[in-house]
C-alpha cells in the first residue's frame, strides 16, 4: 500500500530540488477541502496541497470528508496530511493509516489558535509544551518512512522562545517546516514578522515555507528575498486570487503576471458557488458556506467595504449573484490585493493583511 504514495514523494522531492520557490496552498479548515483544490487546479493551482486538519485523541477515527480529499485527489499534485492533537499513540496510529494512502507526508499542526483548541494543548498550544512536541515529532519520525512536516507559528504569546523551538525542530530529521510568522495570541491581524522566518531558514537543516499575508506576485518574491525560504504557503491570498501561483510562476519566468478581469474574477465566483454547492446542501447552508469564501475575496474587489457588507448581508444565491454582477461586469483588470476596507473586531480571521 505505501507504495501508492511515492509518485507524490517523488513529485514533491522533484520540486524541492528545483530553484523556483515552493507553492503550497494552506490548509484552511472549511475553506480548502477537495472541491476548492480542484477549483484552483483549473487556475494553475500550488505544487503541494495539504489537507484541513485530522483532529487526532484516544478514540479518534480521521475524518472521512478529508480521507476522501486524498483518496479522490484528481489534481495531479502531491498532497500532506495536517494531524491535530497531542496523544502520542493516537498520532502515532493515525499517521500509519494515513501512510497507506497515497499521500507525501505528514504534518502536525503547531498553530491553531482557537481557544478550544489551544486550551487541550494542541495545535498552537502545544508550542507552550516544548518538551511534548519533542516526544510527538520524535514517535511520529520513528513511526512512519515517508516525510514528516510541522507547520508551526513563531511562539504562544512570545516568540521569545523561538530560537528554543528551532533547535527542538532541528533533532528531528524533519522534511519540511511552514513557519506561519506571528504567534498564536496574534491571530491573523498582527504584522508578520518575516525576519524570524528568516532565521527559522538560516538555522534549520530542512527547507523553510515563509507563511503569513502574502497577496500579490511581487510580494511573493520579495518574502523570498527578505527569508531566503525555499518556498511559500498561501492561504487567504489564494482565497481571493486563486491566479495567484500562476501569477508567481510568471513573475520567476521574467514575464509580467497577467491581471484578471472583472469578468473573470465574476467567473470565478459563479465556479466557486458551483464547486461548494451539494446536492444535500440546502440554499440557506449554501450561502452560509460561500461567505466564509466570500470574506477574503470581498477585501479585494472594493474599498469602501459595501461589497463584503452586503455579501454578508445576502440570504440567497440570487442575491449574491446580483451583487457579483453589479461590481463585476467589467473587463478592466483587478489585482486582488487586499484594499483598506474597514474591518470590525469580529473580522478576526478577515484580519488585516499587510
Ligand atoms: C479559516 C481558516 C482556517 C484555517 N485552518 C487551518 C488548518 O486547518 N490548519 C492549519 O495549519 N492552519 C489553518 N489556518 C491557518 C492558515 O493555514 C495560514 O497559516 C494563515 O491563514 C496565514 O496565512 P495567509 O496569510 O496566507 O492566509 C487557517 C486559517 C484560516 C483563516
Amino acid at each position: 500500500m505505501i507504495a501508492t504514495a511515492r509518485p507524490a514523494v517523488a513529485a514533491l522531492d522533484q520540486r524541492l530540488a528545483q530553484l523556483e520557490p515552493v507553492l503550497a496552498l494552506a490548509p484552511m479548515q472549511d475553506v480548502t477541502d477537495l472541491a476548492f483544490w480542484r477549483l484552483i487546479h483549473r487556475y494553475g493551482g500550488p505544487d503541494v496541497y495539504f489537507t484541513e486538519y485530522f483532529r487526532v485523541y484516544a478514540t479518534s477515527v480521521p475524518e472521512k470528508w478529508i480521507v476522501r480529499s486524498i483518496t479522490e485527489n484528481s489534481t495531479g499534485r502531491p498532497v500532506i496530511a495536517q494531524l491535530i492533537g497531542n496523544d502520542i499513540p493516537a498520532l502515532v496510529r493515525t499517521a500509519r493509516f494515513l501512510e497507506t494512502l497515497p499521500v507525501a507526508g505528514i504534518d502536525l499542526n503547531l498553530g491553531c489558535p482557537a481557544p478550544v483548541v489551544y486550551r487541550k494543548c494542541a495545535g498552537g498550544g502545544l508550542l507552550r509544551d516544548l518538551p511534548r512536541i519533542d516526544a510527538i515529532l520524535a514517535a511520529l519520525r520513528a513511526a512512519i518512512t515517508i516525510k514528516l512536516s510541522v507547520k508551526t507559528r513563531l511562539g504562544f504569546d512570545s516568540a521569545a522562545g523561538f530560537d528554543e523551538l528551532l533547535t527542538v525542530l532541528a533533532r528531528h530529521s524533519l522534511d519540511l517546516v511552514t513557519v506561519h510568522g506571528r504567534t498564536v495570541a496574534e491571530m491573523y491581524r498582527s504584522l508578520v514578522q518575516y525576519e524570524l522566518i528568516a532565521r527559522a531558514a538560516a538555522r534549520l537543516p530542512c527547507p523553510v515555507l515563509a507563511n503569513g499575508n502574502v497577496h500579490s506576485a511581487a510580494h511573493a518574491y520579495e518574502v523570498v528575498r527578505r527569508t531566503g525560504a525555499r518556498g511559500l504557503m498561501i492561504g487567504r491570498g489564494a482565497i481571493r486570487n486563486p491566479w495567484i501561483f500562476a501569477q508567481i510562476r510568471q513573475l520567476g519566468r521574467g514575464e509580467t503576471p497577467r491581471l484578471p478581469t472583472g469578468r473573470e474574477v465574476l467567473a470565478y465566483l459563479h465556479a466557486l458557488c458551483e464547486a461548494t454547492a451539494t446536492p444535500e446542501l440546502r440554499e440557506q447552508s449554501h450561502v452560509q458556506r460561500l461567505k466564509k469564501y466570500l470574506n477574503y475575496i470581498g477585501l479585494g474587489v472594493e474599498a469602501t467595504g459595501r461589497f463584503l457588507d452586503r455579501a454578508r448581508r445576502a440570504t440567497s444565491r440570487a442575491q449574491l449573484f446580483h451583487l457579483f454582477a453589479e461590481y463585476l461586469e467589467h473587463d478592466s483588470p483587478l489585482p486582488l490585493e487586499p484594499l483598506p476596507v474597514p474591518l470590525g473586531q469580529r473580522d478576526l480571521l478577515a484580519g488585516e493583511h499587510r
